[in-house]
């Protein structure tokens, strides 16, 4: 079957027919799902009734897989392979998570727009989200162009971000949601590291604003007007024109680019409906910046 894509917007995102994800990808497939992903940022693969293993080894075409995204989840409580990023309502017995649930909690994150892993040194390259129980009207996935979003800024903008560098960690995206209270070795596992604010595509050469709810401090600015300044891009990235609003179809395979996108899900009612998302991820090339001490 040829592959076809269908852009879904003028900026963000394309349907992708004729690839077979539970099949081993020839280069050239590879190739263009890779090509896919540097012109759209976002694509849909529709139809991909995955087994675990499938979504595992159709992932690691496209880099080495990042593990223990749900690392502060105890190993013998974790539903799925620690390859794995539960991003379903679910426990290991498959009933749904009660709403004070520490994983229900730390996962409303998700509701924030975000980059997936900004907060590790090596951050993510590719999601790669797997609709196996989905929800219809709400639950919807939407994905920020963070390349247009860059392109539009004015040029005073773009000169001023250039080479700002900005503190990420998951302490400062709880911290959103009303977290307070962090153990030491949370403090430890979760030191911010630095990303660079504007990063620029290694294939298409394309720059792009690196944002994230993960952002808390730009280096050399007083935190205040860092929050301020990071509030202010992200309303402006996250303008209509440049988003691509996902309604799921059951096992749909969602793949993001998660250099030049930010994503968040919207509100579901997850304490009576079952979604079950599963996600892998591969890992960046490297640190964005040169790594130290933040
Ligand atoms: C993710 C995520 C969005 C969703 O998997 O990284 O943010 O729709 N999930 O569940
Ligand atoms: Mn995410």
């Amino acid at each position: 079957m040829p592959i076809e894509t269908r852009p879904l917007t003028p900026h963000i995102g394309a349907v992708m027919t004729g690839v077979d994800a539970r099949r081993p990808q020839t280069p050239a497939e590879v190739a263009a799902v890779e090509a896919g992903m540097d012109r759209h940022a976002v694509l849909v693969l529709p139809g991909q009734d995955l087994t675990d293993e499938q979504q595992l080894d159709f992932s690691r075409n496209f880099g080495p897989l990042e593990e223990g995204a749900n690392s502060t989840v105890r190993a013998n409580e974790l539903r799925l392979a620690p390859t794995f990023a539960d991003v379903s309502n679910l426990d290991k017995s498959g009933a749904k998570l009660a709403r004070d649930n520490e994983r229900r909690m730390a996962a409303l994150g998700n509701r924030l727009w975000h980059s997936d892993a900004s907060f590790r040194a090596v951050p993510a390259r590719y999601s790669i989200l797997s609709g196996r129980i989905v929800t219809t009207d709400s639950g919807n996935t939407e994905f920020a162009d963070m390349r247009a979003a860059y392109d539009a800024l004015d040029d005073a903008t773009k000169a001023e971000v250039e080479d700002l560098v900005c503190e990420h960690s998951l302490i400062y995206s709880r911290q959103q949601l009303g977290f307070t209270e962090f153990l030491p070795d949370e403090r430890v596992s979760m030191k911010p590291v630095l990303q660079r604010l504007v990063r620029t595509h290694p294939v298409t050469g394309r720059k792009s604003l690196y944002l994230s709810a993960h952002i808390g401090a730009i280096v050399g600015w007083p935190r205040p007007e860092a929050m301020a300044f990071a509030r202010d891009l992200m309303e402006h990235a996250t303008r209509p024109e440049f988003v691509y609003v996902h309604r799921w179809t059951r096992h749909d395979l969602v793949i993001w680019d998660n250099r030049t996108t930010m994503h968040r899900v919207r509100r579901f009612d997850d304490l009576n409906i079952v979604r079950d998302m599963r996600r892998t991820t591969t890992r960046s090339d490297g640190p964005t910046v040169a790594q130290q001490a933040a």
